[in-house]
């Protein structure tokens, strides 16, 4: 993996000190973190972390409770459309009109986004057929296959061919061959120069593509640096599931529960 500048110049999206409460619960707490130019960040932590919180802050879509976050310079708060402009959002959760076609909700997007036809239909082109989705361009969304609607959500993610991906769970519904093609879609993004904040609870995916890593857990980041940066500071040379079971404080536990899991009444046979 190339080397990452870590320089002033090269910072593509800064968070400091962000905090986010709903009521009472604080789901990010005095977060800082940086993703540079070039590079593939993977926020990764237990459920209910803060981590999809953290991503939606960025997009612009909570009221912050404190703290600052600038896209290549920009606020999400004060210049919304700048950083919608530069992001390519996947949310964990679907997000599609139901009741529209994949053709016109793209149409739908592209004409508020105002994007230039004739380049975004070659975008378009090529995204329909690499995902293998075309064939459900004139279906309605509402018909689509869990994995099939997660293909036009990246593809609307995509299409404006922006520099910063911010991804939730990216990979989650999509067949095999869909998830190595959108994996190296990624590799190709940072090559080009973008840059992708990941979160996941795949470890696996976390070690293959992510060039540094962030633990959150209760809202903070707890350890960040490059997967053998990770090993070096536990001292092992384990996976980076163990290394994050290790890291979060929930090794013992998960051994225990392991241990226990005979107590759970066998299956009957009849
Ligand atoms: N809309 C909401 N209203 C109230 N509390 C919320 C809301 N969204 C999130 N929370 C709480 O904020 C905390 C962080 O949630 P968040 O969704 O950011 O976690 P996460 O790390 O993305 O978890 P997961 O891995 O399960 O997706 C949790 O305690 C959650 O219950
Ligand atoms: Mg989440």
């Amino acid at each position: 993996m190339k080397d990452l500048k870590k320089d002033n110049n090269n910072i593509m999206l800064e968070i400091t000190n962000l905090t986010k409460k709903y009521g009472q619960t604080i789901a990010v707490d005095n977060l800082t973190f940086t993703v540079f130019t070039g590079e593939i960040y993977g926020l990764l932590g237990p459920n209910g972390a803060g981590k999809s919180t953290t991503l939606k802050s960025i997009l612009g879509l909570l009221e912050l409770d404190s703290g600052k976050i600038s896209v290549l310079g920009y606020n999400p708060i004060s210049s919304p459309t700048q950083v919608k402009e530069l992001i390519g959002y996947l949310p964990e959760e679907s997000s599609l009109y139901e009741s529209m076609t994949v053709k016109e909700l793209l149409d739908f997007i592209i004409s508020i986004r105002k994007l230039d036809p004739a380049s975004t239909l070659q975008t378009l082109d090529r995204l329909l057929d690499v995902l293998n989705a075309r064939k459900y361009y004139t279906s309605m969304i509402a018909s689509l296959s869990k994995g099939n609607k997660r293909k036009i959500e990246i593809i609307t993610a995509l299409i404006h061919r922006p520099q910063l991906l911010i991804l939730d769970e990216p990979l989650f519904g999509l067949d095999t061959r869909s998830a190595v093609i959108l994996k190296e879609i990624f590799r190709l993004h940072i090559e080009q120069g973008g840059s992708i904040l990941l979160s996941t609870h795949i470890m696996d995916l976390a070690q293959q593509l992510c060039t540094r890593i962030g633990i959150i857990n209760n809202g903070t980041i707890i350890v960040e640096g490059t997967f053998e940066e990770l090993q070096e500071k536990s001292n092992s040379t384990k996976s980076l599931e163990q290394l994050f079971l290790e890291l979060t404080n929930q090794s013992e536990i998960t051994s225990n529960i392991i241990q226990q899991l005979r107590d759970i009444p066998a299956i009957k046979a009849k």
